[in-house]
């Protein structure tokens, strides 16, 4: 007898869409899946205003599948010039659910981001008082720094000297890849969550060398050592209410995956329900994959859970799903777990 669970309809609280041919690529990959998602503004060029925001939403709505439920949670990028009162007006309207602080220069498309963190901070006090929560990309961007330091030393150097000026702001430190960034996180008063994605709860740095060098797990902040991965699926399947999904589903054409040069980015929007219910399952945390999946995120946000159910299915005989995604002129290639799924979204 095939076994089911059925949860409340989950989000997805870091996503990457793009825009125009392959947004349209994309978005059905997640919105079969998922009732809304926080839409990352690193576009070229970046969504930096309130105008650029409503475009870009209205560019979702319009390529959006037919008879999907889905609702795109806007966010403003961050740069050194952000005017605050446009900012705020957005938030105020509802256009606007969060900001996003990249580090220039820290990952894809973040040229235009924070040269440094004092220059923002008049922006940042405007969020605290308004209760704008900011979504930071948590690596510092200098080369003297090792790349599998790079979270650990933001923490310390960037993100807890924040925190301290300015314990009233609500931060979401995205992606975290490290023990010290759970450890932190578990440190921390309420005004702190963290989002984790699928792939950093299956890969670590080894599955990047693998009998060669593998590409599509490439993607920032870089897969760090095990036991890093064990510390953020302990913290996601515990059902802590300050962790939840954030996909970093982040799609990039093979060609520039595959290349001298390639891009950061795991796609992982298509598998990632069938990937977290055999992670939650593999660590005898089925009765938590809803905290993470679909609980904690709106919590968190002061939004109400999605309406709308999900279930998933397990069959003996592992499921089919395409490993690419075909864009107008190239294809994405999906994120390979490294073993077959036997959970499936019904
Ligand atoms: C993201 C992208 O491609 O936009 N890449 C990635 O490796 N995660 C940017 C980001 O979130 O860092
Ligand atoms: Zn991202």
């Amino acid at each position: 007898m095939s076994e089911t669970i059925t949860i409340t309809r989950p989000d997805d609280w870091h996503l990457h869409l793009r825009d125009d041919d392959m947004l349209r690529a994309v978005l059905p990959e997640t919105t079969r899946h998922f009732g809304r998602a926080i839409i990352m503004p690193n576009l070229v060029p970046p969504v930096v205003t309130a105008e650029n925001a409503i475009a870009y939403r209205d560019r979702i709505l319009a390529s959006l599948p037919e008879g999907d439920d889905f609702q795109p949670l806007m966010t403003l990028y961050l740069t050194d010039h952000t005017d605050k009162e446009d900012l705020a007006a957005a938030h105020a309207s509802g256009l606007i659910t969060a900001v996003k602080l990249y580090p220039a220069g820290a990952t894809t498309n973040s040229a235009s981001g924070v040269t440094d963190i004092k220059l923002v901070m008049p922006v940042l006090e405007k969020m605290a008082e308004i209760g704008c929560p900011l979504c930071i990309h948590g690596e510092v961007t200098g080369t003297d720094i090792d790349i599998f330091d790079r979270e650990a030393v933001f923490i310390d150097t960037v993100l807890d000297p924040l925190r301290r000026a300015l314990p009233e702001l609500k931060i979401i430190s995205e992606h975290i890849t490290t023990k010290n960034g759970v450890d932190y996180v578990m440190s921390a008063n309420s005004n702190l969550a963290a989002t984790i994605t699928t792939h950093h709860l299956i890969i670590n740095r080894n599955h990047l060398f693998a009998g060669g060098i593998r590409p599509h797990y490439f993607c920032l902040p870089i897969a760090k050592r095990e036991h890093h991965r064990l510390a953020l699926r302990q913290a996601a399947t515990s059902g802590d209410a300050r962790f939840f999904l954030g996909t970093d589903s982040a799609p990039h054409t093979n060609p520039n995956k595959e290349s001298a040069c390639g891009c950061a980015g795991v796609f992982s929007a298509t598998n990632t329900m069938s990937c977290l219910a055999h992670v939650f399952e593999d660590d005898g945390a089925l009765n938590q994959l809803e905290r993470f999946t679909s609980l904690n995120g709106p919590a968190y946000y002061g939004l109400a859970p999605n309406k709308a159910r999900l279930t998933l299915v397990k069959s003996a005989i592992p499921m089919d799903y395409p490993t690419h995604i075909k864009t107008a002129n190239s294809e994405v290639t999906v994120f390979d777990p490294g073993f077959p799924l036997h959970w499936r979204v019904v």
